[in-house]
């Protein structure tokens, strides 16, 4: 072993998220319940592909003049095309004016970080604010790409809502021209997002500071159900005609999780800049990964392009963004109903996928050691992950939890 040249590598710690499910596949216990990591799971406990995913994967199976050639660095053509529209809407300006660069990316993650190295090689101000709390990935990418991470007030424990004055205090105060990472929708791992009044504020601020925005888009839908509100907050800033980017995953909305499917967009100011843009994310890209992978590409450009599929894709992912908005309200009323101390209305206040439940670290370790469920412990727990039939274990768990530790 000591004569390993790799004899001095620390072991390292495991990933936040990703731990959490690590721990729960070594639990025996029957009543495990893993509610850490965001991925949806139906009634019966299980991951889900959607129909439309599976007819849309038949299809292309069935087209034998089907290849398998190296896409361009950029992706698929359709799928850039059609992701642009998902994100900006039908009847965008930017797109109608080509003012859009958009590669495929891997998901959600490799579009931020694809984002960042492009910014860190061609923007001059390298500092990124991103929200506290914020997804643990962010800090990480964004450091990785050279950019220097620095925060913004965004959750208030006190009212387990939005810190909105301390927010726009922080932005006011940001450097000039530096870069904001803002959630397109449902906040991970808040469920807190600015109405659309206040989102309205923070585009004026951004502007009048001349900040550079960058949406994380990794819910659209999931949030309320619709494409087109979910997309709210990007299009008011898209707008106004001024820039931005937008990274998009089709993690959640398609449950397309492992097939890493993702786009990033650069809103700029004229058709001409675009495409210096993209000459230069080719050049990020190439690099790194060379070109995207087709398949799971090419799934959700079969589901976009044609109509009959889109609507189809609609309604199923408005029947998992209803399931996790009905275990929000089981969950609510299960407490209520037990009359675990505490106000837990923010369960249903909050949106999307997560539950900020204001549970601390130590409440989550009791929960997890006596009664198997596992979650994250700053407290958040997948909706995604609950269903009818265990509610009624996490309620016992989070009654005895606060019973026995406080607050
Ligand atoms: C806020 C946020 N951004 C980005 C991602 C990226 O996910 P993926 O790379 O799987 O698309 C996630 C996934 O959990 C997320 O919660």
């Amino acid at each position: 072993m000591s004569d390993s040249v790799f004899a001095a590598v620390a072991q390292a710690p495991e990933d936040s998220i990703l731990g959490v499910t690590v721990a729960y596949n070594k639990d025996q216990s029957p009543n495990k319940l893993n509610l850490g990591v965001g991925a949806y799971r139906t009634e019966e406990g299980k991951p889900l592909v959607l129909n439309v995913v599976r007819k849309a994967e038949q299809l292309l199976v069935n087209d034998t003049s089907r290849v398998k050639e190296y896409l361009p660095i950029t992706g698929l053509a359709d799928f850039n095309k059609l992701s642009a529209k998902l994100i900006l809407g039908g009847t965008s300006p930017a797109i109608q004016e080509s003012r859009v660069a958009t590669v495929q990316c891997l998901s959600g993650t490799g579009s931020l970080r694809v984002g960042a190295e492009f910014l860190a090689q061609h923007y001059p101000v390298k500092t990124i604010l991103i929200p506290v709390p914020t997804w643990g990935n962010h800090p990480k990418v964004f450091n990785a790409a050279g950019l220097s991470v620095q925060t913004y007030r965004y959750y208030d424990p006190s009212t387990r809502g939005l810190d909105f004055s301390g927010l726009l205090e922080d932005l006011g105060n940001a450097p000039s021209r530096a870069i904001v990472l803002f959630h397109a929708c449902a906040h991970n791992p808040t469920g807190v997002d600015p109405t659309s009044d206040q989102w309205e504020q923070i585009r004026q601020l951004v502007r009048s500071k001349r900040l550079l925005p960058f949406f994380d888009s990794a819910y659209q839908g999931f949030a309320s159900g619709s494409l087109d509100a979910d997309a709210g907050s990007v299009r008011a800033f898209v707008a106004d005609g001024g820039e931005c980017l937008a990274a998009q995953s089709y993690a959640k909305n398609m449950g397309m999780y492992g097939e890493r499917v993702g786009a990033l967009s650069i809103v700029c100011r004229s058709a001409e800049i675009a495409k210096r843009v993209e000459s230069q994310l080719k050049l990020v890209i190439r690099p790194m990964y060379s070109n995207p992978p087709i398949h799971g590409a090419s799934i959700v450009a079969t589901i976009l392009k044609d109509g009959e599929l889109y609507n189809e894709w609609t309604v199923e992912l408005k029947a998992m963004a209803d399931r996790i908005i009905s275990m929000r309200q089981q969950l609510f009323d299960a407490l209520k109903a037990k009359g675990t101390a505490g106000d837990w209305s923010h369960i249903i206040k909050q949106i999307g996928m997560f539950t900020f439940t204001g549970l601390n670290a130590d409440q989550v370790a009791f929960m997890t050691k006596e009664y198997h469920i596992y979650m994250t412990f700053d407290g958040r727990i997948s909706m995604a992950g609950l269903s009818s039939k265990t509610v009624p274990h996490l309620v016992e768990a989070i009654h005895a939890a606060v019973t026995t530790i406080g607050a």
